[in-house]
């Protein structure tokens, strides 16, 4: 069985995703700049690097030292009003970073590449519910650069050069079942962590931004996978480029939307606690809805997700009630 290489292994999804691997007995390294990865999130007796994509040294030094057989490509720059603000961070971390990745791929003989994309690669989509071959039109520049590298490796795999699959992540949440990682609840945007820190009395309340939308209650609507469901799906992807499912785009979502108000009542539900809600504005970015068919990887990869939202929320919330050190 090969070696795998987990880039962004410190982060939420890459920590999940190295724990499924090391219980399958799939050996890892992971590379990681630590620059929102934590050591702490990183599973005992895993190798690790530190090092950064953007530079070609620390790649170079990475796979000179071992020989990998597939690539897990989580590392990346993810918060879509960070990406507004500051476009070139994301083309040169996401982008930038991801050409020096397949470069040295291309060298070094690795030919078999998983790509955590996401379903901001939509923009606001016409048909709900979305399926892959909707229109291509990213609202930020955080969905144009995951797009971007999309269109690069279907160029790398014409050229005949690696076989790919990029896996159009909708929300990713929830938190392991041993509740000792989930998503990170220092300067949180995403919206659970929020959520649960208005629970707990963190923050005065949650603050929703928009009620304006064209929506049934007039807040955003999403698409909540859980976390240890999406890593699930990047083992079966490993295992479809071997049997021959290659070169395209899948997306992983749970093919439920809620609307950010719906979200706030079902963790009122799960946590016993109140939740004061806050309306502000539209937050740059953001879509009205996005909700995901998930009917691709079902016939590709044969998955499909098990976990609700009920259990995304309380995995979440043991998570949270922890409250690590350098978490809380
Ligand atoms: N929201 C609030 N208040 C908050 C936080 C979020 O109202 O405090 C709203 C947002 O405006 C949005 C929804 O809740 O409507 C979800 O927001 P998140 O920040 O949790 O997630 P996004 O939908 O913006 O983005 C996430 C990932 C992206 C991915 C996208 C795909 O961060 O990487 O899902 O759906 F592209």
């Amino acid at each position: 069985m090969s070696l795998i290489l987990v880039t962004g292994g410190a982060g939420y999804i890459g920590s999940h995703m190295l724990r499924l691997l090391l219980e399958q007995g799939r050996e890892a390294v992971v590379f990681d700049n630590l620059s929102t990865g934590s050591r702490e999130r990183l599973p005992s007796g895993v190798e690790f690097v530190e090092g950064d994509l953007r530079s070609p040294e620390d790649v170079e030094k990475l796979f000179s030292r071992y020989r990998f057989g597939a690539v897990l490509h989580f590392a990346a720059s993810i918060v879509v009003p960070e990406s507004v603000a500051q476009p070139l961070k994301y083309y040169e971390n996401n982008v930038w970073g991801s050409v020096n990745l397949l470069q040295h791929c291309l060298k070094h003989g690795t030919r078999k590449f998983i790509f955590s994309s996401t379903a901001a690669v939509y923009g606001q989509p016409e048909e709900m519910p979305v399926s892959e071959d909707a229109p291509l039109r990213p609202e930020n520049p955080y969905g144009r650069s995951k797009l971007m590298v999309e269109k690069l490796l279907g160029d790398c795999a014409a050229a005949g050069q690696l076989d790919y699959l990029a896996l159009r992540y909708f929300n990713v949440s929830g938190a392991h079942a041993s509740a000792e990682i989930g998503q990170s609840l220092h300067e949180a945007t995403h919206l659970i962590p929020n959520i649960l820190k208005a629970a707990c009395g963190d923050i005065p309340a949650l603050n929703i931004f928009g009620d304006d939308y064209p929506t049934r209650d007039g807040t955003c609507i999403r698409d909540y996978i859980h976390v240890t469901d999406l890593a699930r799906a990047h083992l079966l992807a490993l295992d479809a480029l071997d049997k021959g499912s290659r070169n395209t785009s899948i997306n992983l979502g749970s093919g439920s939307g809620y609307s950010v108000r719906e979200m706030a009542a079902a963790a009122e539900k799960v946590t016993g606690r109140k939740i004061p809600l806050k309306i502000t504005g539209r937050r740059p970015g953001d879509p009205a809805e996005l909700v995901a068919s998930y009917a691709k990887a079902q016939e590709l990869l044969g998955w499909q997700p098990e976990s609700g939202l009920e259990e995304i929320i309380s995995s979440a919330w043991k998570w949270q009630q922890k409250k690590p050190r350098d978490e809380a």
